[in-house]
């Protein structure tokens, strides 16, 4: 198991999905068949991350509660922290401080999602990285959206830069971050940016410095989504509801993880299952108790 914590950030206001996101929360919101936040709670699970930080706003920090509770369910535990404003992706280290405690972070967005063959090697090496940071980078055709690496011939990285109008490669930084426990310092000392947020860019640019950063490249067999637009929400649904109907899989489905981590037995799985029974989402979780499913 690992030792490492895990964050998912799930405040912000969410101005990109107006007037979707007008009074509930976007990370609240379906992806096909699942609220969004089961999608980056997975990959924290399938990174053997078992104690997790659920940070969110003051309006709908209590959503999060009653969706998801202590995390007993799925044989894991929540802790819920409020982000007044949303003042940048850095302040969760800051929030998270007395959560984090002496441990190693890893951080993911509650607007992301990935899904890959290789998902489960990628993250174990990332998490086995204790003194170094780990952020990854994804090639896409327009990556202005989002923070960019720059990366030399060594796979290293030169330059991250916040949404560059002219951006220096087109590897595209996911929001899924592996930090030393040095994190809760870095995020206190940076200051705000332009707009006025303590950027994740930051303090990934302060373990470059350092040369204390890894970059790992995700390469095709790899997808990532950032959900946090009208198309992008339709277009991770779309892939969702194609590679399940299509396979008879579920894609970061977190009860599925706990039974086959061992953190939840064929006897809570199957309870879990009863309450959904009316839906696909559901049989799933009943045939996978039962042994049906052998993929
Ligand atoms: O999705 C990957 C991108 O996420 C990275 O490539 C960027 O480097 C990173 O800055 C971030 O960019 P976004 O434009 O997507 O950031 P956004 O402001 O939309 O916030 C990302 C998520 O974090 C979103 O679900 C809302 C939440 N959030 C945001 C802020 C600023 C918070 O919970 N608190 C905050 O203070």
């Amino acid at each position: 198991m690992s030792k490492r914590k895990g964050i998912v950030l799930a405040g912000g206001v969410a101005t990109r999905l107006f007037p979707l996101t007008l009074s509930i929360s976007k990370q609240i919101m379906p992806v096909y068949d699942k609220p969004m936040i089961y999608y980056p709670i997975s990959v924290l699970m399938e990174a053997n991350i078992k104690e997790i930080l659920i940070i969110s706003t003051p309006a709908y920090i209590n959503t999060f509660k009653e969706l998801l509770g202590d995390g007993s369910k799925w044989g894991i535990s929540f802790t819920y922290k409020v982000q007044e404003k949303p003042n940048g992706l850095a302040e969760a280290f800051i929030l998270g401080e007395e959560f984090i405690g002496n441990s190693n972070v890893a951080m993911i967005l509650g607007d992301n999602m990935f899904y890959g063959n290789n998902l489960n090697k990628i993250l174990k090496s990332a998490d086995e990285r204790e003194n170094e940071a780990t952020i990854f980078g994804y090639y896409v055709k327009d990556p202005t959206a989002y923070g960019v690496v720059e990366i030399d011939e060594n796979k290293r990285a030169i330059s991250i830069e916040e949404k560059p109008k002219v951006p220096k490669s087109n590897y595209a930084v996911p929001g899924l971050y592996f930090y030393p426990n040095s994190v809760v310092e870095i995020a206190k000392k940076i200051k705000p940016s332009a707009r006025g947020e303590l950027e994740i860019t930051e303090v990934s640019s302060e373990y470059m410095r350092r040369n204390l950063l890894k970059v790992e490249i995700l390469g095709r067999q790899m997808v990532w989504f950032d959900t946090g637009t009208y198309d992008s929400l339709l277009e991770t649904a779309s892939f969702v509801q194609t590679i399940e109907k299509r396979q008879g899989i579920q894609i970061c489905c977190p009860e599925e993880i706990a039974y086959k981590k061992g953190w939840i037995s064929t006897n809570e799985l199957s309870n879990l299952a009863d309450k959904l029974m009316k839906t696909e989402y559901g049989k799933f979780l009943k045939d996978l108790a039962e042994n049906k499913i052998i993929f």
